[in-house]
């Protein structure tokens, strides 16, 4: 394999992978958004056979990754089993609102949640925290196993859904299932 340079912990992208794939077993498809050059869609894939869509503007993943070149928008976790954002930047915040509907694992690097506040780190995971509780959602807190202070994040559960719900629409994976992801589909629902 080629070799490529990454700022921060190198091994972040297997042990978020390694992860990924013992805490949800049953993932099938998984968004890696603000995913960069998509290292951890890469190793979802060849290690676990994980579908992975890398969903980042920049555009400038691996060969044979699948990429979204375009801005996150909450909107777009109805196609997925999972939403993972590492290191998730200007993301974050659809990012977190994406656990409205799917389950989300995010780490955080820095504060692109609030503008108006200085978040240190600790605060910054209390302030997600305290907003997803508010909406009902479970939270867990985790410490990935690499190099730190930017490997601690949250695990994001979905609020229950009403009992009222209409249940006959599908919770998630609302065009998903048996139909190939494009960009020219992701544009619609965007
Ligand atoms: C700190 S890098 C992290 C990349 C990768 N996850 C990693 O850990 O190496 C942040 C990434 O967020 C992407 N990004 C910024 N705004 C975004 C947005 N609105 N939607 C999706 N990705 C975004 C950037 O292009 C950049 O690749």
């Amino acid at each position: 394999m080629a070799r490529h340079a990454f700022h921060g912990a190198a091994d972040r992208f297997a042990v978020t992978a390694d992860f990924v794939a013992e805490r949800f077993p049953d993932a099938r498809f998984v968004a890696d958004v603000a995913g960069g050059q998509g290292m951890l869609a890469r190793l979802l894939r060849k290690r676990y056979n994980i579908d992975t869509d890398v969903i980042d503007p920049r555009g400038w993943t691996l060969k044979g990754v699948s990429s979204q070149v375009t801005e996150y928008a909450a909107e777009m976790a109805g196609y997925y089993d999972l939403v993972v954002g590492l290191h998730p930047d200007q993301a974050l915040r659809p990012v977190v609102d994406s656990a409205r509907t799917v389950p989300v694992i995010v780490l955080p690097c820095c504060n692109f949640w609030s503008a108006d506040h200085r978040l240190g780190r600790a605060a910054l995971l209390a302030a997600i925290t305290d907003h997803h509780g508010a909406l009902g959602g479970a939270v867990e807190s985790i410490t990935l196993s690499f190099d730190g202070p930017m490997n601690r994040g949250l695990v994001l559960l979905p609020p229950p859904r009403p009992p009222d719900a209409d249940p006959s629409v599908p919770p998630r994976h609302a065009g998903r299932v048996g139909e190939e992801l494009t960009g020219q589909r992701l544009a619609e629902v965007k």
